[in-house]
């Protein structure tokens, strides 16, 4: 079974043929909602909505470790994560969709491993790599296979929120080299691979993150949402494509 974790904008899967729901309680309290199983394209697939079903847990509220934690324990075989982010780099304009190879974690004070509180030996996991390359390809492909544009690589920024960004910061986050930034890739991503689990992101950049575009006056959300709006049946197809 594969794994499909949507973000912002995508609080469920129309495509999928739900077969049932399921409320699961980890050793790390409750994933942000139950876990929805169904076939994509003749897959089986289970879907969780990482903000929730009513889209209310922020980014920093969000329980990443009960959701990878219940994903690992369906011993799913592959993690397609999908979320939205602000573009940097000049060539990531609203609408743009990319698969990020990298990313540098801001975040503060989320619980960001499995490896504490136990008998357990000290542990260090490679992260060289944060996502998974065969898993990226995955989606890489199918987007190829349907003739949608998609960006292969590139730096994701992970903030902690919820506020975005003052211009100075992103101007910051742009010579450490990010390319893109957003919330919730971490502590995501390190969860997964603490569970051996081969995790993979669409993006889908919403706005220019602060200070960049044209305008550079202020982040006009509206315009974000419709952009998501526009850019979420693609992401749709992609996802349907790639299981
Ligand atoms: N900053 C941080 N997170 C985001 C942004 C942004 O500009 N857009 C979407 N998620």
């Amino acid at each position: 079974m594969l794994a499909i974790i949507g973000g912002s904008g995508l609080g469920q899967l129309p495509n999928l043929t739900i077969t049932h729901r399921k409320v699961v309680r980890t050793p790390y309290g409750e994933p942000s909602c139950g876990l929805t199983f169904g076939t994509l394209n003749g897959c089986e697939v289970v879907f969780l909505a990482r903000h929730g079903y009513g889209h209310t847990l922020q980014p920093h509220e969000i329980n990443y470790r009960a959701n990878i934690w219940a994903l690992a324990d369906l011993k799913v075989e592959r993690i397609f994560a999908v979320g939205t982010v602000g573009g940097i780099r000049a060539d990531l304009v609203p609408g743009t969709l990319v698969v990020p190879d990298q990313l540098i974690d801001y975040t503060f004070g989320r619980s960001s491993t499995f490896f504490e509180g136990g008998a357990g030996p000290v542990t260090h996991r490679d992260f060289t790599e944060p996502y998974c390359a065969t898993t990226r390809q995955c989606i890489l492909q199918a987007a190829s296979r349907l003739g949608e544009a998609v960006l292969d690589g590139g730096t994701y920024a992970v903030t902690q929120g919820p506020r975005l960004e003052t211009a100075a910061e992103i101007r910051r986050l742009e010579s450490d080299g990010a390319d893109m930034v957003g919330m919730t890739a971490m502590p995501e991503a390190v969860l997964a691979r603490e569970q051996d689990i081969p995790y993979a992101a669409l993006c889908v950049v919403v706005n220019h993150a602060a200070g960049k575009g044209s305008s550079q006056q202020h982040i006009d959300f509206d315009q974000a949402v419709s952009t998501m709006d526009v850019a979420m049946p693609k992401v749709l197809s992609i996802l349907a494509a790639t299981v």
